[in-house]
């Protein structure tokens, strides 16, 4: 798998077939979310429920299976080397979208998790019909130490089943340390917003947003890796 990823591409750019398949993978997953967003605009919240939870899923599995294939070997992690543009171009251009990509890539995957926390909170079946609720949504107090405490339990007792290194357990903590985040981030967002469905509404905006920057951003880091110039590097 990690040799097909590391083929030539089929775009006919210099992109890789790992960067190829990603690069259309993420315009479609952009555009599936869009459509699904334009499907909760026209109050059909059930498909959108099925689009958002399924194009979540599947988007996940693809890019973690993707970059743990790869091992984060991706051409733009390669540093100079790995970019065929001239220095001025690197720094000013290529490294801030880079990091402004990999910064929201990384706050993107946090909120989507969230988001279909959220998705299911704020909303309720009415005659088989799901609609946000128009109330105050918190968590109780005893009810969110009580979820903290069993993602606790749960990824201690998976890391202590899966894992013989530091690394691995790193891995845990940090799975650990992002559902907890998602948990104070939701502490806060109950002040700011307290009424559930519009707390979904306004967040879910934000979110697409971000998806969509997060794909304009890739555009661009793709482009100048593959298009505007040929990779240095062989083998990517
Ligand atoms: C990443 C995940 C999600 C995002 C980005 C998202 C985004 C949004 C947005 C932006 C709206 C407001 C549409 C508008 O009026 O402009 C909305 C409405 C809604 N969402 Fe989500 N959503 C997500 C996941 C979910 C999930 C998992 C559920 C259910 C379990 C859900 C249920 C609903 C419902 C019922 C509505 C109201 C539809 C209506 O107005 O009748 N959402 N969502």
């Amino acid at each position: 798998m990690k040799n097909f990823f590391a083929e030539p591409g089929f775009l006919g750019t210099h992109g890789s077939m790992g960067a190829d398949l990603s690069f259309l993978l993420a315009i479609f997953f952009t555009g599936f979310f869009l459509y699904a967003w334009r499907l909760a605009k026209n109050h059909k919240g059930n498909t959108h429920h099925t689009l958002t939870l399924w194009g979540m899923l599947l988007m996940l599995v693809y890019f973690s299976g993707y970059y743990l294939i790869r091992d984060l070997g991706v051409l733009a992690l390669e540093g100079r080397e790995g970019f065929g543009g001239g220095d001025f171009l690197y720094s000013y251009a290529f490294i801030p979208i880079l990091t402004v990509h990999v910064f929201l890539a990384s706050v993107g995957i946090f909120i989507a998790f969230y988001m279909i926390n959220l998705g299911f909170r704020a909303s309720f079946l009415v005659q088989g019909k799901r609609v946000l609720k128009e109330e105050e949504l918190r968590i109780k107090q005893k009810d969110f130490y009580v979820s903290l405490a069993s993602f606790l339990v749960f990824f201690g007792i998976v890391a202590l089943i899966r894992c013989a290194t530091l690394r691995c357990m790193m891995v845990y903590v940090i799975g650990f340390l992002l559902v907890s985040l998602v948990f104070i981030f939701e502490k806060f967002m109950e002040r700011v917003i307290p009424i559930g469905a519009k707390r979904h509404r306004v967040l879910g905006k934000i979110t697409m947003l971000m998806f969509v920057s997060i794909l304009i951003t890739s555009m661009m880091t793709y482009s100048l890796l593959y298009i505007f110039y040929a990779p240095t590097l062989s083998g990517h």
